[in-house]
């Protein structure tokens, strides 16, 4: 039973005793969570526990020893149970004491915002309300119409038949031979002259569509055109209401030229350009050299375009502008990739949320 064979067998149940008594008390107080208490408990209690031993040990008791073994192996049981009970009630409440301290929740705080805030208009937008602003400052009224349009509106009645090299130009979204995306905003303005009479001053504005993709094309992107048809209206006219739209537009500093350009649906043509912000006009990368950016386009309404309208060109004359929201956007804020502008990245958009 026991290799211990020179002690009597009540020393051996009293060594029993106070051993195994007092390493049950040092054990179970030295647990400091619930993890090493229960290590404890099965360094006792387990399979191959000492109690658990010392209990099968019966077997080897003399018949007349086995009471007394019997009560000193359960008394040790029972000063284990006691003693782990207690330990065990405390370090629950320790344990559940501290969860709750850790994940306190203060009711008082403000809510988290992720630094989201409210929203704000998207830079596009802002831009997009900023020229029409100036626009409707002058007179202009806005108009807008459908995106699927007919080919006669796009194309056609714009002075660009079947067999128009600018067709292609537009690379456009067919939908079939006569139904397109619109590739630009001026079919607003067809449809808007076969149902009104001049004089006329219009903008139309809204999201156009070409089968391009880079640093400076997406395959949507927006519009704002305007076109005046009056009695006796001039270039000069049209000049003056450029200049007004993008010195307000980018600053009354602005330097402006306009060079001689082609569009089918104007005649005269022209582009106008603005004196490279970042060079000042004396040639850098940003302008190619040449020191001038191209800022939009624009001309005297084509004779065609009247004829397809019923307007009668020999007593009204227009004129009329078309530029990209995008490309004003990446001018007037220094942003070399169009493409910034839809990837929406919180941080970029971030910097014009006032
Ligand atoms: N509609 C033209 C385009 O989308 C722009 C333009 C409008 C040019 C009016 C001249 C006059 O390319």
């Amino acid at each position: 039973m026991n290799d211990n064979t020179s002690n009597s067998k009540a020393e051996k149940n009293m060594n029993i005793n106070t051993d195994t008594k007092n390493n049950i008390q040092n054990e179970l107080n030295a647990a400091k969570d619930l993890k090493q208490l229960e290590q404890v408990r099965l360094k006792f209690l387990g399979k191959k526990g000492t109690i658990t031993l010392l209990n099968k040990e019966i077997k080897n008791i003399p018949t007349h020893e086995r009471k007394e073994y019997g009560a000193t192996v359960n008394d040790l049981r029972q000063l284990f149970e006691t003693i782990y009970n207690t330990k065990k009630n405390n370090l629950e409440t320790e344990h559940l004491q501290s969860t709750l301290n850790d994940s306190a929740i203060d009711t008082t705080l403000p809510g988290a915002t992720f630094g989201m805030g409210l929203g704000a208009h998207h830079i596009l937008t802002k831009v997009y309300y900023e020229l029409l602003d100036i626009l409707i400052s002058m007179g202009f009224a806005v108009v807008d119409d459908r995106e699927v349009e007919g080919a006669f509106y796009n194309f056609t009645a714009l002075n660009m038949d079947e067999n128009h090299p600018a067709r292609d130009e537009h690379d456009t979204f067919f939908f079939d031979d006569n139904t397109v995306l619109r590739t630009h905003t001026s079919s607003v303005q067809i449809r808007h002259m076969l149902k009104n009479k001049p004089p006329i001053a219009i903008v139309s504005s809204g999201k156009v569509y070409r089968s391009d993709y880079d640093a400076t094309h997406t395959p949507m992107f927006h519009q704002v055109e305007g076109l005046v048809v009056d009695k006796g209206t001039s270039m000069a006219e049209m000049k003056g209401v450029l200049w007004e739209l993008i010195s307000t537009f980018f600053g009354r500093k602005t330097k402006l030229r306009f060079r001689s350009s082609y569009f089918p649906f104007t005649e005269p043509s022209a582009e106008v350009d603005m004196a490279c912000f970042s060079c000042n006009g004396s040639g850098c990368r940003l302008c190619g050299g040449s020191g001038w950016i191209e800022v939009l386009g624009c001309g005297m309404v084509d004779n065609e375009v009247f004829k397809h309208v019923n307007y009668d060109h020999t007593e009204y004359s227009g004129f009329a502008f078309g530029m990209g929201v995008e490309r004003m956007a990446m001018l007037k804020y220094s942003i070399d990739d169009l493409r910034l502008f839809y990837d929406n990245n919180y941080k970029f958009l971030n910097q014009w949320r006032g």
